[in-house]
């Protein structure tokens, strides 16, 4: 085998985001730029000698390319063994299993989540480690770190690996298995939940829209809902993965799939809609005439858990990412369980998953997930929730609206105001900032300001500290406002506002969510004098 020392320079701005590295896919295709990140982690890990390493992407324009630049330098680096997906598919929940199920030593998931892909797109590259779960803060430094300093990358001389075959090869010294993408992610939800309930649901003419969005799930909806479960042949809309997402935006919420929300908001709605992203890690679930919001579903998922045979022992505790809702604290009180606040970003939720500290974890974004990997996980949740349909014998909106009896509702809406100047994003940030220590008490718009603070966590199992993790504000009455810069953007910044209103445990629960979000609204506008700051008048998108 040959091994080629490639000299090379560092590379400005290699810094891991929220999720792994990520950039416009022609930044990614220059010469050097993937090798040079790729190297930095191999440096970052202490080497690849004699280590097992998972790699498969999303499907996305430059997938196959860029796993065949990591296979080569993979085996260079001295990795024994690398584990592939058939044409280098792999969805992020699915690399996270196969990581922990041939305790490999971590694995690459190529993948820019929810963001569109394709040639003048955006691409991503993340390293997940032995436990299957993305990179932690303190790992992802010295990535950077090692970027800052490369001076050389290896690679070997050897033909591209066929990835469309399944079986073993041999790169150099190295080992490649191309893998079938769905058989060990299925055979795990198999065992996680009540098949059979399910199958009897479907059986008796229980109808889903499952939108694969043209991206990475397509191949495991079919697998698992149509084949193994019964559902009609046609209940997966747009499942064939396409390297441009068929031009859309494969992010599973009311504004980018607009088409599956307006089917379940018409008269032709099945009993359930669900989507998942481009990576398969996000979900969105909808009912006849009823979005499900991310918070509300984390919140509802935790408190039927144990209707579904993994989880019938109950839970240990739940974690949920600071903007996300406080529907599932209420959850966790009422259970006597822990309940977690974490930075946004999966990553935070790790140590706490290998601590045994929480079973259940979610995100405002669309991310639910449990301990059965270290990823969220789109068709999981889908599958959660059919099997307590299955059990409770009642619609998506009966299920929701008995949770919002039991326990209230947290009226929830996220306002992002996208690309924006980064320096403009700054200076918001800055100028609220600067005012946090004397908001409590004052009124704004009508609303006193209960508390205000800038969120840092303190990570109860490895002592790490997280600081700036975004602004909130919360106000008397039950109403939270939270300012953050997005940490997953490609361009400029994206400011994200979370609004959030407690409805009590008596009040109403059926009002329009913008109208019970206004009062909090005008007040988090008014006090950080948001639309002059960045001279916008409306959010880009409201989820
Ligand atoms: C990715 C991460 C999530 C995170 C989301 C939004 O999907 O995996 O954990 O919540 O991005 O992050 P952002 O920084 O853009 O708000
Ligand atoms: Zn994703």
């Amino acid at each position: 085998m040959k091994i080629n020392t490639i000299a090379c320079s560092p590379i400005d701005g290699q810094e891991p985001g929220t999720s792994g590295l990520r950039k416009k896919t022609r930044v990614f295709m220059a010469p050097g730029y993937l090798e040079n990140f790729i190297q930095a982690t191999f440096d970052a890990i202490g080497g690849g000698q004699g280590k097992t390493i998972v790699i498969g992407g999303d499907g996305r324009f430059f997938n196959t390319q860029a796993i065949q630049t990591i296979l080569k330098m993979a085996a260079a680096n001295g990795v024994t063994k690398a584990i592939v997906g058939e044409d280098g598919l792999l969805s992020t929940p699915a690399a996270s299993h196969l990581i922990r199920l041939n305790a490999a030593d971590g694995g690459f998931i190529l993948s820019a989540s929810h963001n569109p892909g394709g040639i003048d797109e955006d691409f991503g590259v993340k390293f997940n480690g032995q436990n299957g779960g993305p990179a932690p803060e303190g790992l992802t430094a010295k990535i950077y770190a090692a970027t800052q300093t490369i001076t050389q990358y290896q690679t070997v001389e050897g033909n591209d690996i066929d990835l469309s075959a399944l079986g073993t090869s041999a790169l150099g010294n190295m080992s490649v298995d191309v893998v079938d993408p769905v058989a060990s992610y299925a055979t795990l939800m198999q065992e996680l939940f009540d098949f059979d309930a399910i199958r009897a649901l479907f059986a008796s003419g229980f109808t889903m829209c499952f939108d694969a969005m043209h991206a990475v799930t397509g191949p495991y909806a079919k697998t698992i809902l149509e084949d193994t479960l019964g559902a009609a042949a046609g209940t997966v809309v747009n499942g064939t993965p396409l390297e441009d997402f068929g031009k859309g935006h494969p992010d599973p919420n009311p504004i980018w799939a607009k088409t599956l929300m307006d089917l379940m908001m018409s008269d032709a709605a099945p009993d359930m809609g669900a989507a998942s992203d481009g990576d398969g890690d996000r979900n969105m679930i909808v009912g006849r005439g009823i979005y499900v919001t991310p918070s509300d579903s984390l919140a509802i998922l935790a408190a039927n858990a144990h209707l579904a045979p993994a989880y019938a022992q109950g839970l240990v505790g739940i974690a949920r990412s600071m903007p996300t809702s406080a529907a599932s604290d209420r959850v966790a009180q009422k259970r006597g369980i822990a309940l977690f606040e974490t930075p946004t970003g999966w990553k935070f939720f790790g140590n706490l998953l290998d601590a045994g500290k929480v079973t259940i974890c979610g995100e405002e974004s669309a991310g639910t997930g449990s301990d059965h990997v270290r990823e969220k996980d789109g068709l999981w949740a889908v599958l959660l929730w059919l099997n307590i349909l299955a059990v409770r014998k009642q619609s998506v909106a009966e299920i929701v609206h008995d949770h919002w009896a039991t326990y209230g509702r947290d009226y929830y809406a996220r306002c992002d105001y996208e690309a924006i100047e980064t320096q403009k994003a700054n200076a918001l940030m800055a100028a609220l900032r600067a005012k946090l220590p004397d908001l409590a008490g004052q009124t704004v718009a009508g609303l006193e300001i209960s508390g205000a603070d800038e969120f840092s966590y303190d990570d109860p199992v490895d002592g790490s500290v997280s600081k700036n993790q975004g602004l909130r504000i919360t106000f008397k009455g039950g109403g939270r406002a939270v300012f953050r810069l997005s940490g997953t953007g490609t361009q400029g910044a994206t400011l994200r506002l979370y609004l959030e209103q407690y409805s009590g445990q008596t009040g109403t629960v059926t009002r329009e969510t913008l109208a019970a979000l206004q009062p909090v609204r005008d007040a988090a506008l008014a006090v950080s004098n948001l639309q002059t700051m960045i001279n916008r008048n409306a959010p880009d998108v409201i989820t």
